[in-house]
């Protein structure tokens, strides 16, 4: 099937974070993340225990795929694919080992350098993420994480040395991953260990969203005094909960489910805390503590561009009798009868990701950038040393024409897409290897073991070719 091109200078490439490629989590003097006491295989975003640690049982952060020692390797593959930007992130934890400390670390910001000396050198322009779930473990232990509103000083103190001394080489910067995970994995992304049986539970979580809030704003001021270059966006994890019918009370259920969702959006774009959150808060007793200067700061500093993950909806309904949870990992409803499932049982929708688009241009009118999107799927390495992963092409191909369609039908501004795992990296979720998302094939498995060996996937060719006709044919 024809697609219409994609705009012009569109920024097609993939996606990949530091925890789950770099590895070397120890090495040059990096200091242990909230990451690297997260064991292998473990069920999905269970709590992760630091005082449990075993230096003796397998941490795939320790090693991720090497992309440390091998990223000049894997750069040269993405300029093999056409990639015109790499969305990765800075783990703040190789800058600031400890979080608190008064110096960062030579060695982590030289290792940086090269990396973008590397992308520039392959005309990739870094999309850089400051903070994806790698707060460093000692503000976790020692500080309580993003509940301590100390911690807005140490994450400053990582923003202004990293976009300071790399201001030349990147100018996309993202603030917080899926900021609106933190509902569901506070201990990953905000270092807030509470249980989910604790009765002020959204207290503390929001609590420490607000104080990512303002942290975001204070980026947003860093970078706009640096240069006009610079551009901050937001990133939601987004997954549209349908209504399972067409009764009220099942499309109010929508609503609220896409309201939590607009939350995070809407204070950092709009500026301010919506209403309908307000008064969550007074029915639900939250109360959160604020500085005379936060609604200002908000106000005056709202994030360029929204950015987001889609990889599949679900469906709701006021009456959950007799519905089975969907899966993925922003995702807290049900499964759709009309919607096929991944092998991981994340629902399958393309055409939700046009709707997605639509809704939030709709609503905040600023330039969206899909961050994450993507297949978790088994590969088989075949005699002929190939991977034919054709159900990976068609996920891909069918979002892409639906993006498209928002593009061109809709008139939706978007200006980038990144597939997440464009190279094999550790699941987030459950900490696994096989569930794959590249383009390259990492050999490596479930307990760390393999080659490391780099191969491409038919997706890569595939994925080649769309790249190089921007977008034009599927
Ligand atoms: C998002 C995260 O939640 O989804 C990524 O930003 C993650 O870090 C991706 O890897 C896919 O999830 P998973 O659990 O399949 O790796």
């Amino acid at each position: 099937m024809k697609m219409t091109e994609f705009p012009k200078d569109f920024l097609w490439g993939g996606a990949i974070s530091a925890n789950q490629s770099e590895g070397a989590w120890n090495v040059d003097g990096k200091g242990p993340s909230i990451q690297d006491v997260a064991p292998g295989n473990r069920n999905v975003f269970t709590p992760i225990d630091p005082l449990k640690y075993d230096p003796k049982g397998y941490y795939p952060t320790h090693n991720g795929i090497d992309f440390y020692h091998r990223y000049a390797e894997d750069i040269k593959l993405f300029e093999e694919m056409g990639f015109k930007v790499l969305r990765m992130s800075i783990a703040w934890s190789r800058i600031f080992p400890n979080g608190d400390d008064d110096q960062p670390n030579e060695k982590g910001l030289e290792y940086y350098d090269h990396v973008f000396k590397a992308l520039r050198a392959a005309n990739i322009e870094p999309l850089v993420t400051l903070s994806h779930f790698e707060i460093p473990l000692h503000l976790v232990t020692e500080y309580g994480g993003w509940e301590n509103r100390d911690t807005i000083k140490f994450f400053m103190r990582f923003v202004k040395t990293v976009m300071t001394r790399y201001q030349h080489q990147v100018h996309y910067w993202l603030t917080f991953n899926e900021i609106n995970m933190a509902l569901y994995a506070p201990l990953q992304t905000l270092g807030v260990d509470v249980k989910m049986s604790d009765p002020d539970r959204e207290q503390h979580i929001y609590q420490a969203v607000h104080h990512q809030f303002v942290a975001s704003s204070l980026s947003v001021a860093f970078a706009r005094g640096l240069s006009t270059e610079q551009h901050v966006g937001a990133m939601l994890g987004y997954s549209p909960i349908y209504p399972l019918t067409g009764k009220p009370e099942d499309m109010l259920a929508s609503l609220k489910a896409e309201q939590e969702k607009f939350f995070f959006a809407d204070v950092q774009i709009k500026g301010h805390y919506p209403e309908f959150q307000l008064q969550y808060f007074k029915r639900h007793g939250i109360n959160i503590q604020m500085l005379p200067d936060d609604e200002a700061l908000l106000a005056n500093n709202p994030v360029d561009f929204l950015s987001f993950s889609y990889y599949s909806t679900a469906v709701i309904s006021a009456d959950s009798a007799g519905q089975t949870e969907a899966q993925g990992n922003v995702i807290h409803a049900f499964e759709s009868p009309y919607i096929p499932k991944s092998e991981w049982g994340w629902q399958i929708d393309p055409l939700g990701l046009r709707l997605s688009c639509n809704y939030l241009y709709d609503r905040y009118h600023v330039p969206l950038f899909i961050a994450e999107n993507g297949l978790g799927a088994h590969d088989q390495l075949t005699d002929d040393g190939a991977i034919h992963d054709d159900y990976r092409i068609n996920y891909l191909s069918q979002h892409l024409q639906a993006l498209n369609d928002a593009i061109n039908l809709d008139g939706v501004n978007v200006f980038g897409y990144t597939a997440w795992g464009c190279i094999d990296i550790i699941s987030a979720a459950a900490g696994e290897m096989e569930k794959r998302y590249g383009f390259i094939y990492v050999d490596q498995d479930n307990q760390g073991k393999g080659t490391l060996q780099r191969i491409r996937k038919d997706s890569f060719w595939w994925y080649q070719r769309v790249i190089a006709e921007n977008g034009a044919k599927q």
